[in-house]
């Protein structure tokens, strides 16, 4: 009885939650391990070892963050950065949010900052795999501007095919680039729809929208 009233009181709180009750924070040290491990391990189908986890928030705890609702682990993202095959990128290897706090743009808030961290960083791409059948993070990812770029067949150890989601930043040759074609144009006597004063804005907002979507 008297756990039937907590569930059900959780479960109004929750009802009623509003984003601002959401607190994130970055990996703080080994008292956040066991909270990433437990949500990890309770909705995603890969097993991961405490090796892998360590291996992750040990050598890159800036880019992991946890998400808490009145001191409760709600949501937590696990990423890693690195040289590979000579472009320096950004790797989201794992993603999750507890059931009853999903479709309140935790997890999006929860990638957002670590792609920021990654861009900061000096990451030219981010990629990460899904599975091809799991339809709610291909579309939060899709949302976030990342393609697919490669199946993956037989990815992983349930038989099931991943999606290989790829995510580029522009790089600050193409943002000068664009300016320079906006001047062209200008020079070529066309008509601008954008006023030359409010160019660099809008090449702002289509660059940083082409990114991410932040
Ligand atoms: C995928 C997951 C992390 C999404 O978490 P979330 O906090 O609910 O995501 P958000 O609220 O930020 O969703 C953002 C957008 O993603 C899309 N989306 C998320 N879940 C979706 C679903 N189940 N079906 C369809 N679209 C979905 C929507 O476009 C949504 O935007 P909207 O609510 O404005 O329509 C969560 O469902 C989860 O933990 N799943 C199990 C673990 C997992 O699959 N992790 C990803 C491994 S690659």
């Amino acid at each position: 009885m008297e756990t039937k009233m907590n569930e059900e009181e959780r479960e109004t709180t929750v009802e009623e939650l509003e984003g601002s009750e959401i607190e994130y924070l970055s990996y703080g040290g080994e008292h956040h391990l066991p909270l990433i491990m437990r949500l990890v391990d309770e909705e995603l189908s890969e097993p991961y070892s405490i090796f892998t986890y360590r291996y992750f928030v040990y050598l890159w705890p800036q880019l992991s963050f946890l998400a808490f609702h009145r001191g409760k682990c709600v949501g937590t993202v696990v990423c890693k950065m690195g040289e590979h095959r000579n472009t320096f990128r950004g790797y989201i290897a794992m993603l999750v949010v507890l059931k009853p706090y999903r479709g309140r743009g935790i997890a999006t808030e929860l990638v957002t900052r670590s792609i920021k961290v990654m861009m900061e960083s000096g990451c030219e791409e981010v990629t990460l795999e899904a599975e091809v059948t799991n339809k709610g993070a291909l579309a939060l990812y899709g949302r976030l501007g990342f393609i697919r770029a490669k199946r993956l067949f037989r990815y992983y150890l349930n038989g099931v095919d991943a999606f290989r989601l790829k995510l580029l930043f522009p790089r600050p040759e193409f943002q000068s680039s664009l300016h320079m074609m906006a001047d062209r144009n200008e020079n070529h006597g066309q008509k601008d729809i954008i006023p030359p004063e409010e160019r660099e804005e809008h090449l702002e907002h289509v660059i940083e929208h082409c990114a991410m979507q932040l």
